[in-house]
């Protein structure tokens, strides 16, 4: 199994350099998921090689859909719907597989999605996005361990849909759904972050008639037929505010190409408070490490425009280099919080109470063996590792290639010192890594 090695410095060893940001994974899927609403072809450019990336291909294969992915262009045909169910096999290896449920349903009549099953950082159940179908006339069986949903026959219905939780997957799921319903649908409370936004311009491009862009509330017109786009995918504000905490962390200073501030209005004025500075330039930002001590600060993460979820293992790891306490609360999922113990083995002072954890700044981390429980806490272990006395060992680090695009390359290419190996194998000075054959 492949580990990522990080050979840190306490003493400053910043990251300084350009890094281009990829177009962002969250995007990208919901996006793949809505070529399914139209037999013509859709070419998305920006789009990230990522294992997520390459798993909802496969489902869209199993589906019918023919692709090409070269470089980084994906195109994607429907031209019709071969097989209605998306198996357990596929959808246990990534959730948002279950995007496949709405546009399948909406275009055919009919679509079976094996339930996603449980997630490391919490039960997250499906139920908005069926509550959703069900408010447009869809009949929605549970059969052994399968969503089993059948539109009426004149098609799914326009319908008033308030969500009690903001959700960024039901809010897709519905909206996709919606595109080719008759009448019209209203979405109250629904998610608004940039990758919605980026849907939603996309399947405009496809003929859809949608109001209300960026807000919480969204008014689909259902049409008869969507048609093909060529849509580029938007900056992945997670890789960004990742890369700017690497930043922060490492008393760096990067420039951020291809992305833009405006995605993570929050997150910008939280790491200012840190001490950090951002710099506007054409197609992107720099942004500069405090210049004393890091400033400890509360955070709070929220749907957007709130600080993201996806951004707090990272913001943790830079609080344990902070110079005082401070307290991070946990808002959308009940368990996000694995990579506290990780975090604690390289010589954090964290304390978990609820939903809130404790970070005391220590003056500096040590290397240790950890391990990658999720997506976004396994880049926070990296971080850390770049930023600790001696060598940081990472282990399933396939969490890692699920969402970050050439991460190595990228930290490397400004300084840091990371390469990939496989167990067993013995790592060179060099960096490169030789295989054990023994
Ligand atoms: C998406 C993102 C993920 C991010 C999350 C929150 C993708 C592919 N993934 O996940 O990276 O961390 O948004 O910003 O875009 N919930 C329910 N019932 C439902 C659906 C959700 O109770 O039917 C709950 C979840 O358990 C969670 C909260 O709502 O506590 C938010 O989840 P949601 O916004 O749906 O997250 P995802 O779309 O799965």
């Amino acid at each position: 199994m492949d580990k990522i090695r990080i050979t840190g410095s306490i003493s400053p060893n910043p990251l300084k350099g350009k890094i281009k940001i990829s177009g962002a994974k969250n995007a990208t899927l919901p996006l793949m998921a809505a070529s399914l609403l139209t037999d013509q072809s859709i070419k998305f450019t920006n789009c990230p090689r990522l294992a997520d990336v390459f798993t909802l291909e496969t489902l869209l294969n199993h589906h019918g859909v023919e692709s090409t992915f070269a470089g980084n262009t994906m195109t994607l045909t429907a031209s019709s719907i071969k097989d209605h169910c998306a198996p357990y096999d596929l959808v246990r290896k990534m959730r948002a597989s279950v995007l496949v449920l709405g546009p399948i349903l909406t275009r055919e009549g009919h679509a079976e999605v094996s339930l996603p099953g449980g997630c490391a950082i919490g039960t997250r159940p499906v139920d908005l996005h069926l509550m959703g179908l069900e408010k447009m006339g869809a009949s929605i069986e549970i059969d052994q361990g399968y969503i089993k949903a059948k539109a009426p026959k004149n098609g799914l219905q326009g319908a008033e849909i308030a969500f009690p939780t903001v959700s960024v997957g039901a809010t897709e799921n519905i909206l996709m759904a919606a595109t080719l319903a008759n009448g019209t649908t209203k979405l109250i409370n629904a998610a608004c972050e940039p990758e919605i936004t980026d849907l939603v311009n996309c399947l405009i491009k496809m003929g859809a008639k949608i109001q209300g862009i960026g807000t919480s509330t969204l008014i689909i017109e259902g049409v008869k037929k969507l048609s093909g786009a060529i849509h580029p995918i938007v900056a992945d504000r997670i890789e960004t505010g990742s890369y700017a905490i690497a930043a922060a962390m490492t008393g760096g200073e990067l420039e951020l190409v291809g992305t833009s501030l405006d995605l993570l209005p929050t997150f910008k004025g939280i790491l200012e408070a840190t001490g950090t500075t951002f710099i506007p330039v054409e197609n992107g930002f720099i942004v500069r490490a405090p210049e004393g001590p890091i400033k400890s600060v509360d955070m709070k993460t929220a749907p957007f425009p709130g600080y993201p979820t996806d951004l707090q293992a990272q913001f943790m790891a830079l609080m344990t280099l902070a110079d005082g306490s401070s307290n991070i609360t946990e808002t959308i999922f009940e368990n996000r919080f694995m990579h506290v113990p990780e975090l604690a083995r390289m010589g954090a002072d964290i304390t978990l109470s609820g939903r809130t954890a404790t970070v005391r700044g220590v003056g500096c981390l040590k290397g240790a063996e950890v391990m990658a429980t999720d997506l976004r806490a396994s880049v926070s272990l990296i971080m850390a590792g770049l930023c600790a006395e001696g060598e940081t060992n990472v282990g399933r680090i396939y969490h890692l290639d699920r969402g970050y695009e050439d991460i190595e390359n990228k930290l490397k290419a400004c300084g840091g010192n990371i390469r990939r190996y496989r167990d067993g194998d013995t790592v060179q000075n060099d960096g490169s890594a030789k295989e054990n054959t023994g």
